[in-house]
Formats: structure tokens, sequence, C-alpha cells
């Protein structure tokens, strides 16, 4: 599950085999084919968590989807992350206001990863020669936001930000289904160091390649 659906077409049309559109709805398309023999759908998110939660509540709802990974660029926020390098989600954080809506004020719920995707994936990507760092994303409910203390959240451990991660969770949890987010670090917020457009894309390779090779396993 990408957030931009040009990339979902681009995931589709380079790795899968025999890639059918079975949604155009809004131009967030979503695809199904195969990889390595096994059916695999990718389908956009769009950017924000409400966004993501329409299309994650569908897949689970109306097509009964178990497994989702997402994948995605995020600005590194702790210095021992870089430029291009592969995140996987272990925990989401998030000041979107989600969570306090799901459980009431005074509730601090940690949506976290599956532990068995989790696993697998950080193994896949050993085998694929990827270095991963492992550790909690924060997802943001504003992309520009001067407000925000940044140092704090690095402060505690927070390697990078994206706007998805905690409200993919979350739902995951309510729907008892398993979820993963996979980043690449496209651009930093300490450094102000960004890829490049062909640099994002060598990035992804190894992202959607990650992706998919952790969930035919
Ligand atoms: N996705 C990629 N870079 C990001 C950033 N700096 N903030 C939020 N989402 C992002």
């Amino acid at each position: 599950m990408p957030g931009d659906p040009l990339r979902t077409k681009f995931i589709a049309e380079t790795y899968l085999d025999d890639p059918v559109q079975y949604s155009n709805v809004r131009n967030m398309f979503g695809y199904t084919g195969t990889y390595k023999g096994k059916r695999i759908s990718v389908q956009g998110s769009g950017m924000g968590i409400p966004s993501l939660a329409i299309y994650t509540t569908e897949l689970i709802k109306e097509y009964g989807v178990k497994t989702i990974y997402r994948v995605g660029s995020c600005g590194g926020m702790s210095p021992d992350v870089k430029i291009r390098d592969v995140i996987l989600g272990q925990a989401g954080t998030t000041d979107s206001s989600i969570i306090q809506n799901t459980f009431g004020p005074g509730m601090y719920y940690s949506p976290i990863a599956d532990f068995g995707l989790l696993d697998s994936a950080y193994h896949t990507a050993q085998e694929m020669n990827i270095k991963t760092k492992v550790g909690n994303i924060f997802a943001a409910d504003r992309f520009y936001n001067d407000e925000l203390d940044i140092h704090k959240l690095i402060d505690y451990g927070v390697l990078a930000t994206e706007m998805e991660t905690s409200g993919l969770y979350l739902l995951a949890a309510k729907h008892h289904i398993r979820a993963l987010t996979i980043l690449t670090v496209s651009d930093h917020l300490l450094t102000g160091e960004a890829l490049s457009a062909k640099e994002r894309e060598t990035s992804f390779d190894e992202m959607a390649r990650l992706s998919l090779e952790t969930a035919v396993k």
C-alpha cells in the first residue's frame, strides 16, 4: 500500500505478472496480479491517516484483506538514520487525534507492527543484503508544522516521520489483521538533505522488492 497512486501503478506494472486494475475510484488506483505465483494487490492509500483509513477499512471489510504492507517515504529525524536508509516501523507515534477518538481522553494506546511480519521483513532484508533500521515512526497530522518539538521526539527514540503508520497499525489492531510499514528515508529534518527524483526511484525499488519478497515468504 503506497501513498501515491502513481507509485501503485508503477509497482503493479513493474513487479507483478498479469496486473489487472480493479479500482480507479478517485484516481486512487488498485491492482491485483501475481508475484512469484502468489496473488498480491497493490492499493494506493493517499496521504495522511484520514485517507489511508478509507482504503484500509474498505480493503479489510469489502475485500477480506488480512495483511497490509505500507511502503512509502519518510523524513529522517534521528541522527541514527541517514538518507536512503530502509526503516521497518516497529511502533507508531502520532499527534493525530485518532487514538483519543478511539479510546477517549486519558488513554494512550500504542499502535504496533505485527511481530511476525516485522521479524520476517527484517530477516528477508538481511537475505537481500538490504540494511534496515527498526523503530518508532511518527505519523504527523501536518506535513508543514513549525510548532512541533521534533527534538523531543528524537530524544525519545523516534526514527522518522511520515503521515500514516499509527493509523494503519490502529486499524489493523481493530480489525485483527496484520500490518507493517516499510519506509525509505527521502529527506532528513536535521540536515535538510533530500534525495533527487532519480535517487528516490532506486531506493523505492529496494523497499518495493523487500515488501513483495516478505509477502510471498
Ligand atoms: N514523507 C517524506 N518525507 C516526509 C516528511 N519530511 N514529513 C512527513 N512525511 C514525509
